[in-house]
């Protein structure tokens, strides 16, 4: 091969973007100061080569066979969940997440379970030695014979181990700090990410094995490498929480093999990942018996209702601007939501500081918590609690009227699945939920109808 000359582009660090100039600003993505200089050479193609030698053939669609068994499980039905019902043999798999957040105790998890059910599986750590992975599956648990460790870096040596070994499941920990002696660049560099990715793609691809890529995220929030490392995988699965909570979130935002949106709920502990079979009693546990401004209600993960306290703190403003905060919520949201309030219900609540929690950490972006919010605010406001046995779900619209939401059933079924006694529901969603026993359901018009229910104390 003739020597490939080097010329230096400019990748956007966000989406991917190549430009032959610098730019102040990405004109794909419009982030300002991502563009950074990266030396490539340029007759090197990143897309790799198929071996041509076979004749293709296409199949005939209904000469497929689909089974069930194809699916391989992980052992924990929160990760199978997300994965859309077991891991799929020759699918290529990213995590991301922030670091220390235990993306390498689920995978090393993972492995163990794997193995124990007679899987061959690799795990090779770019990052830790053999020893400190070691310490790590001490805390965790005892491991089969079946797993084994690799440390490396080069991914042309991973490949030839592949090939020889050829296990079932193997583990990349961490895609940013690989390299493949095609691209140029440095470890953790958008080419060299590419072109890791893409050799893994195609080992996964022609040897059937299942990878599953660590990707440490970016402060923005994001694998960081471009965007196109998303769209290279079969699926991605984002670990998140804070750091400082012990539960933590899997969240399935793309899959070519089963339903995004899904969770899986862990809780971090000294032995490793617990699974939280139960999230919706996680989320409520320790909730305060009789508080003014607290009010349960109800979002929905995938397919999977939660039930969640929500929390506000409204008091009079000392300093002349009223502070507006939330964690968890969207605080555009609850600045609408207390708009309505003011104007509809005439409430005073212009004057006023408003604090609005998600108890537990959770974050919700669904609108079906409005009436939760809503009833939190006016229950703290008038100082007046809401009966902890009563459960609010609607989304609140700009006059006050409480709109249907989705999923009501599952909702509501989960609220009498936890005891709840009353639910209040928006009145036209009350045809879908009239079957259910159990609890006594209240359909919902508009705010007022909610506010004058907290004041007769329901
Ligand atoms: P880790 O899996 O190393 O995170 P990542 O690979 O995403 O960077 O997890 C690290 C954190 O988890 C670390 O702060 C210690 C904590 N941890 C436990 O609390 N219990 C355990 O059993 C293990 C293995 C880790
Ligand atoms: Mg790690």
């Amino acid at each position: 091969m003739a020597k490939a000359k080097m010329k230096s582009v400019f990748f956007c660090k966000d989406c991917g973007y190549e430009s032959a100039k610098w730019m102040g600003q990405c004109p794909a993505c419009k982030a300002w100061n991502t563009m950074v200089e990266e030396v490539v050479s340029s007759s090197s193609k990143a897309v790799p080569s198929i071996n041509r030698t076979e004749p293709i053939k296409p199949v005939k669609i209904s000469e497929i066979n689909l089974s069930e068994e194809d699916r391989i499980p992980t052992g924990m039905d929160e990760l199978d969940r997300v994965l859309g019902g077991g891991i799929v043999p020759g699918s290529l798999v990213l995590v991301g997440g922030d670091p220390g957040i235990g993306k390498s105790t689920l995978l090393l998890q993972m492995c163990r379970n794997l193995a124990d059910n007679d899987q061959n599986v690799l795990y090779i750590s770019g990052e830790e030695s053999p020893k400190q992975i070691k310490m790590r599956a001490e805390r965790i648990g005892k491991f089969d014979d079946h797993m084994e460790l690799l440390c490396e870096t080069d991914l042309g040596r991973i490949g030839s181990v592949l090939e020889s070994k050829k296990p079932s499941v193997v583990i990349i920990d961490s895609i940013q700090t690989m390299y493949s002696e095609e691209a140029s660049g440095s470890p953790g560099s958008i080419s060299q990410v590419r072109e890791s990715t893409a050799v893994l793609l195609k080992l996964s691809k022609s040897l059937g094995i299942t990878i599953f890529i660590v990707g440490h995220v970016t402060k923005e929030g994001m694998v960081a490498g471009p965007r196109i490392l998303e769209h290279m995988v079969d699926s991605v699965l984002y670990f998140e929480g804070d750091r400082h909570a012990a539960y933590r979130v899997l969240r399935g935002v793309k899959n070519r093999f089963g339903s995004t949106n899904e969770i899986g709920v862990f809780e971090m502990r000294e032995e490793g990942l617990a699974e939280v079979k139960n999230p919706s009693e996680y989320m409520l546990n320790g909730r305060p018996k009789g508080a003014a401004g607290t009010v349960t209600t109800c979002s929905m993960e995938g397919t999977r209702p939660i039930l969640l306290e929500i929390q506000a703190l409204v008091c009079q403003t000392n300093f002349g601007y009223p502070r507006r905060q939330t964690s968890g919520a969207d605080i555009n949201r609850v600045n609408l939501l207390m708009a309505v309030l003011e104007k509809r219900l005439g409430l005073h609540l212009g004057n006023c500081d408003a604090y609005v929690n998600v108890a537990g950490g959770m974050k919700v972006q669904e609108t079906a918590v409005d009436l939760g919010i809503a009833m939190a605010v006016v229950s703290s406001f008038l100082n007046v609690p809401v009966d902890d046995r009563v459960l609010a779900v609607g989304e609140v619209g700009l006059s006050g009227e409480v709109r249907a939401v989705s999923m009501i059933e599952q909702r509501v079924g989960e609220a009498v699945k936890l005891g709840f006694d009353t639910v209040l529901v928006p009145k036209v969603c009350i045809e879908r939920v009239k079957g259910i026993k159990g609890c006594k359901i209240i359909g919902i018009e508009s705010v007022s109808d909610a506010i004058r229910l907290i004041k007769e104390d329901v």
